[in-house]
């Protein structure tokens, strides 16, 4: 089969190419799924587990990738909830190959089933940043209704999302991201935008949770409008800085079947909005992983025929 493979971290995204690879094996609770569009993360050329398993072994060459969606076409020894023919979406496991591939083995519980009238590059845009978004604002932010958050890049993957279902939940809603991005926000609804180029941050005020995906300066500064008590979440990476009466949690997105169904349902019946980028053939992965600037939206690779 087809797949976009890295070979040596060196190199980055230099050694990425097309590459044939052999069929996936299915592991016991696996299922193998035919993908038909994939989602990659500009960054995870730089996380060790795109290099080793998790025993610290060397895995390359490797397949980035980590959200599709497609068809089932094989089921592991043991494999339950999930048939042969059933269009499915979800995560792969971030220390084996990915979804820029053919083919790809992963664990069904990672998987959620997805309705026919949802186009698979919409349902590949959708795993990591709307479980992040959900994770974020509820699990570990504990967002409530009637309570405001401030959500940064809110233009973007996970913002956007966080946005909408922070809204759906009673929340005041704060989006930061650049002047153009204004209008979209406000349109995804946010009560008001601060453009981060432009506009005074602590014109905020006080919050009572913050979902930070920049780290550094802007994460620093956040954490001086976390209100007491309140929370300041961050997926940028581990940090030191908490608010002066507030805790701060970093974490990494997990696979949730039931939380992405029910995300799934909420795209199906119009009520959350994925905002979808350029959609570009297999070939092209190394080109789109590369491009600096990819535009709005998430751009999303169609492996399979739609
Ligand atoms: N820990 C986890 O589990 C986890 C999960 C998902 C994502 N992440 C990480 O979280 C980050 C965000 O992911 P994403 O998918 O939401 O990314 P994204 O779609 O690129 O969104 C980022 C948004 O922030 C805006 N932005 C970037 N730099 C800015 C600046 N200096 N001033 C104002 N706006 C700025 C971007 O605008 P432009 O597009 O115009 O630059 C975009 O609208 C990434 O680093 C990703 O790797 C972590």
């Amino acid at each position: 089969m087809k797949a976009i493979t890295v070979t040596d971290q060196a190199a980055g995204l230099d050694g990425m190419t097309l590459a044939d690879r052999p069929y996936p094996h299915a592991a016991e609770n696996d299922v193998i799924v035919r993908v038909h569009a994939a989602g990659f993360t500009p960054g995870e050329l730089d996380w060790p587990a795109t290099w080793t398993d998790r025993a610290g072994r060397d895995r390359t060459p490797s397949v980035p990738g980590h959200e599709l969606s497609g068809v089932v076409t094989g089921l592991g020894y043991g494999t339950t909830g999930l048939t042969l023919g059933q269009r499915v979406a979800g995560l792969t496991d971030w220390a084996r190959d990915g979804s820029l591939a053919e083919f790809t083995a992963v664990e069904a519980r990672n998987l959620t089933p997805l309705p026919a009238d949802i186009d698979h590059p919409v349902a590949a845009a959708l795993p990591i940043s709307g479980l992040t978004a959900w994770q974020a604002l509820f699990e570990h932010g504990r967002l409530q209704a009637g309570q405001t958050v401030l959500v940064h890049g809110a233009a973007g993957g996970v913002g956007s999302l966080a946005v909408q279902l922070a809204q759906q939940a009673g929340a005041s809603v704060i989006g930061t991201g650049r002047a153009r991005d204004r209008d979209d926000v406000l349109g995804l609804g946010a009560d008001s935008f601060i453009d981060l180029q432009a506009d005074r941050l602590d014109e905020a005020g006080e919050v009572d949770v913050v979902l930070d995906i920049f780290g550094g300066e802007i994460l620093e500064r956040s954490a001086r409008l976390v209100r007491a008590g309140g929370t300041l979440v961050t997926i940028a990476g581990p940090t030191e800085i908490r608010p002066g009466d507030g805790r701060t949690v970093f974490f990494v997105v997990e696979p949730d079947r039931a939380r992405l169904a029910e995300l799934v349902r909420q795209v199906r019946e119009g009520r959350l909005h994925v905002r979808l980028g350029s959609v570009h053939p297999l070939e092209e992965a190394p080109a789109a992983f590369t491009s600096g600037r990819r535009g709005p939206g998430k751009t999303i690779i169609a492996v399979a025929d739609r």
